[in-house]
């Protein structure tokens, strides 16, 4: 597998319009501001949250759907075309999937957040119809792709997890309402393995095989370890979902057995991949990514305790905080903060004018401000979690206000550096509507 370096041999000629991945990226920076807010209005709902509707369950999704899935989507739809040589076969449906899902996750948020159902149901039918869209964008790459076996498994068993969580989210959104499901709570916590673990996790384990090679300078790691993560990934992700309908703790223990074997292979591999990379300063975001690493490894260790019970009440939203926020946002925010720069300097060149460094289009203090109030808060409110302490969790929810609020302050700061030319719409690209 010859991936990173020859990955930008072509990557100009496959650029989509900067508009189509910045429409996903920005509001994902301001779902994350929210994200944060709104587990700061109500800390007591979120140190004893087990699910159901208010704004914790908002939280999750401004989360989830605002900026995990917003920039898997954005950045998903720029690289695979680069990667795989094959073009999308049109861009109004990225932009079509961006007046579904973007509204759509807003009217969600607020329909969890003011418990009020119609609003719930208007907002997951729209954000449904966002997701198939782009699945089905996405899958005809995958389809129409000669190779890149790995990359194409890896981001069709997370385009599965995708549809599925869709359909059960839809349905535990109207389950609110209907009451028709036997088991709700045994549907959401699937619901939240299929988002978290198969979606999310897939996609970034699948993509990280590409990106951290090609920001460290380094050679891609074996394919066959990669497919051995793989089918460790998904046996983890399958007994979980069993363990979670019928078979209870002993098959959630195994699963997670599965997931710490797996994500100790992956993290293992590519820990390698850092050290024989060429460019050994990577910066503040690999000290993200590797923090992000350490946070996965130990949301695993929790679930294993949370299923064995012996973290008591607060383990299930402590097990779904250090995911979301400790391992997912962390790895996000920490690769966001590389590709958003990568991006301006390719189009910049692809312009005809003098690619800029990235140093010169980064300012590191709205970054630092980021990556310090970040942790912080993910600290704060994880000892919050398990002391049951709403203070802690409030002062570390508006700690983390602040990080996400440095965090949006440098991504304008890139896009002013850019001088906004990307607002132009350029011509047509190769694919365009037919
Ligand atoms: C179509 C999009 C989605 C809809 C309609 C939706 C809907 C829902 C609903 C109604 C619940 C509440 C279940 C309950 O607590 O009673 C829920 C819980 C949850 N969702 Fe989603 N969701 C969607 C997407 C996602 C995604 C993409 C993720 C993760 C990446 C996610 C993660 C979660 C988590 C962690 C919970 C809490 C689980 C629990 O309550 O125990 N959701 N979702």
């Amino acid at each position: 597998m010859t991936y990173p370096p020859s990955v930008l041999g072509g990557a100009q000629g496959r650029l989509l319009p900067l508009s189509i991945p910045l429409r996903f990226f920005l509001p994902a920076i301001l779902f994350q501001i929210v994200a944060w807010a709104l587990i700061a209005v109500d800390p007591d709902q979120a140190t004893t949250f087990v699910g159901g509707p208010g704004p914790t369950l908002a939280a999750v999704h401004a989360l989830t759907l605002g900026v995990l899935v917003m920039v898997a989507i954005g950045a998903s739809l720029q690289i695979l075309p680069v990667v795989t040589g094959r073009d999308l076969l049109a861009l109004w449906p990225c932009r079509l999937t961006f007046w579904l899902y973007v509204p759509g996750t807003l009217i969600l948020v607020a329909g969890f957040h003011s418990v009020d159902l119609a609003t719930m149901t208007g907002g997951a039918l729209l954000v449904t119809g966002g997701l198939a869209l782009y699945t089905l964008v996405t899958a005809d790459v995958l389809r129409r792709t000669k190779g890149f076996r790995l990359l194409v498994a890896y981001n069709a068993a997370a385009l599965l997890a995708l549809v599925a969580l869709a359909g059960l989210g839809l349905a535990l959104a109207l389950d609110f309402e209907h009451g028709f499901l036997v088991d709700h709570l045994g549907v959401a916590i699937v619901h939240m393995i299929l988002g978290v673990f198969g979606f999310m996790g897939l996609l970034a384990m699948g993509y990280s095989l590409i990106l951290v090679p090609m920001f460290a300078l380094a050679q891609a790691p074996s394919e066959r370890l990669g497919w051995t993560v793989l089918i460790l990934a998904v046996a983890a992700i399958v007994v979980a979902v069993i363990g979670a309908l019928w078979a209870g703790s002993v098959a959630l223990i195994l699963a997670a057995v599965f997931g710490l074997l797996a994500a100790g292979l992956h993290i293992g591999v590519l820990v390698q991949v850092l050290r024989r990379g060429m460019r050994k300063r990577l910066g503040l975001s690999f000290i993200l990514v590797r923090a992000a690493w350490g946070a996965l490894a130990f949301t695993l260790l929790l679930s294993v305790a949370a299923a064995a019970g012996v973290l008591g009440d607060p383990g299930p939203a402590l097990f779904g905080f250090i995911a979301l926020f400790g391992w997912l946002l962390t790895f996000l925010t920490g690769i966001l903060q590389r590709i958003i720069p990568f991006l301006a300097a390719l189009h910049a060149g692809k312009e005809g004018r003098t690619p800029p460094r990235l140093s010169e289009l980064t300012v590191e203090t709205p970054l630092r401000i980021h990556a310090g109030c970040h942790l912080a808060a993910v600290a704060l409110i994880s000892v919050g979690l398990l002391l049951e302490a709403a203070m802690a969790v409030l002062i570390g929810a508006l700690v983390g206000v602040v990080g996400a609020a440095a965090f949006a302050w440098f991504a304008v700061d890139v896009l002013r550096r850019m001088g906004f030319s990307w607002l132009r719409v350029p011509a047509e690209q190769p694919g365009s509507d037919k």
